[in-house]
């Protein structure tokens, strides 16, 4: 039986700023809490009708009978004992985390029960005060269960986390608090404001609010891009989960069965709702790379995290996704079909296999290949854009990172690393990757479906100033040309030095 986790920083009840200031925020906790307040209200108007409400010229704060006044601390005591044992505990149901999709709904059904069980012990006074002619079982009624409601049946951090640590009882990680501070749609956005406590499934799932306090999940985020971005969505008040080989939240190996189970499984012990996902692990088709290992964490060790988060991205109530592809899908010539096809036949052996046979260059390019066309097949489909999940990849060129350091030194292939042309005359920075990320993860890019975005400082462009559907060019040709290029570049740099 796993057991959850700490909630991260910012999805937890630290990120709960008490339950007056939390009032003026935008969270789904505000909205909760300010209906709460309305409610608190409701006993205090019918303890301060009362008097109307009975016959006030006739009937005065005389001793009631025994009986009328000892209901009161019985019914007090039940509702307490009842109050305290909901809601239940989550089911560990089979499958993607099925079970947090039930964890909002549970929450505010068992908070609604809390309340109604001890405000019921405040009414109790009236019909009881009404039979025994005083009212004084009003009054007492008041004293007992107006505290119970309080206490038990309003929002305030402690009953959240009560009720958090009932419902992951068996557990199972509910991402409560993630919810719970996840913005509040605004009327008027189109967007439904119960979706991220009620997350009720259909093809017209609304969009998130972009805001403070959603969670991301980044795969190679120890380096460069995955690094970068990690770097922004934090900057920009979100709370983010790494995972990667080494100095992340969720340490596991992308490559293996065994190290994607365990991101997975990582990555919901620490939160049950997610926001927006960016697999960004991956590795270089350089001289001496395993083609295979290439094959398995650059495309089913990226499509592990998002096939295996897929519940949890539903439960955010519009989430999205941004796949790492690259601009060698169409920049670099000579990649592998073959390994393409398998890995969209989802056939990591057959995909292996082909790779076994192939270079490592050859199969980057593939492998790339395969998590654009996959993004486009699938984004459009009931299960994620119809889910509420959007799906893009980015194509980023050459980009200066911990991987393009090791191509410009391989020994074969490093000629090639500078040897593309840029309408800028420079590689990126990692950080102009993230902020491309960050766009399609954000509501700006709602729209936005099944889309590969080149972030390649016009390489493709250029490559490609008129025809859309590839590049046929002989390798050997390929090869003069960059090699012309790369002289070329060189013969510039000398020049400047100059
Ligand atoms: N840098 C570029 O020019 C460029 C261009 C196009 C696409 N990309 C893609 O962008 C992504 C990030 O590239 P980068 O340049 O930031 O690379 P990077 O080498 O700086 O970072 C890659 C990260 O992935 C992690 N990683 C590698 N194997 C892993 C495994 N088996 N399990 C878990 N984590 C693993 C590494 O530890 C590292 O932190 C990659 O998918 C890459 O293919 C990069």
């Amino acid at each position: 039986m796993a057991v959850p986790a700490d909630p991260p920083p910012g999805a937890g009840p630290e990120g709960d700023p008490g339950y007056l200031a939390s009032l003026r925020t935008g969270t789904m906790l505000a909205q909760l809490r300010r209906a709460f307040l309305g409610l608190l209200a409701v006993p205090v108007g019918v303890l301060a009708l009362s008097p109307y409400i009975m016959r006030v010229e006739t009937h005065t704060v005389d001793t009631p009978p025994l009986w009328a006044c000892a209901v009161i601390p019985v019914a007090a005591a039940g509702a307490l004992l009842l109050a305290r044992r909901l809601p239940a505990a989550l089911p560990v149901r089979a499958g993607q985390g099925g079970s947090r999709l039930s964890a909002s709904e549970s929450f505010r059904a068992g908070l609604f029960l809390r309340f109604a069980l001890t405000e019921g012990v405040v009414l109790l006074g009236l019909p009881l005060a009404m039979a025994a002619d005083s009212f004084l079982p009003m009054a007492l009624s008041f004293c007992l269960g107006y505290p119970l409601v309080l206490w038990t049946g309003i929002p305030t951090r402690s009953t959240i986390e009560q009720i958090r640590a009932r419902l992951e009882a068996d557990g199972v990680s509910s991402g409560l608090w993630a919810s719970l501070l996840a913005p509040y749609p605004k009327a008027g956005s189109g967007a439904d404001p119960r979706s991220s406590l009620s997350l009720q499934s259909g093809r017209t799932r609304p969009e998130r609010k972009a805001g403070p306090m959603g969670t991301y999940v980044i795969s190679g985020a120890a380096s460069g891009i995955g690094a970068a971005t990690a770097a922004l969505l934090r900057g920009q008040g979100h709370t983010v989960v790494t995972v990667d080989l080494k100095d992340a939240d969720v340490v596991a190996d992308l490559s293996t069965a065994r190290g994607r189970e365990d991101a997975v499984a990582g990555v919901r012990a620490r939160t049950g709702v997610v926001h927006g996902l960016v697999p960004c692990a991956g590795i270089a088709g350089l001289t001496g790379v395993d083609p295979e290992l290439v094959v398995s964490v650059n495309y089913f060790g990226a499509l592990a995290l998002v096939k295996g988060l897929r519940a949890e991205l539903e439960a955010a109530g519009g989430a999205s996704a941004v796949l790492l592809s690259s601009n060698s899908v169409t920049c670099q010539p000579g990649w592998n079909a073959d390994v393409a096809a398998a890995c969209l036949r989802d056939d990591e052996d057959g995909a292996r296999r082909a790779a076994a046979s192939a270079d490592a260059v050859e199969v980057y390019p593939a492998t790339k290949a395969a998590l654009a066309y996959w993004t486009r097949r699938e984004a459009v489909k009931d299960e994620w854009a119809g889910a509420g999940i959007r799906l893009n990849a980015v194509a980023p060129g050459m980009i200066d990172t911990a991987m393009t350091e090791g191509l410009r030194r391989d020994p074969r292939l490093g000629v090639f690393a500078d040897a593309y042309p840029s309408a800028l005359g420079r590689p990126g920075r990692p950080e102009e990757v993230a902020a491309t990320i960050a766009f399609l993860l954000s509501e700006a890019s709602s729209l936005i479906v099944g889309t590969v975005v080149f972030v390649d400082g016009g390489t493709d462009a250029i490559l490609h100033p008129m025809k859309p559907e590839g590049m046929r060019i002989g390798r050997l040709a390929l090869g003069v040309m960059h090699r012309a290029s790369a002289a070329a570049t060189k013969l510039k740099a000398l020049r400047g030095k100059r």
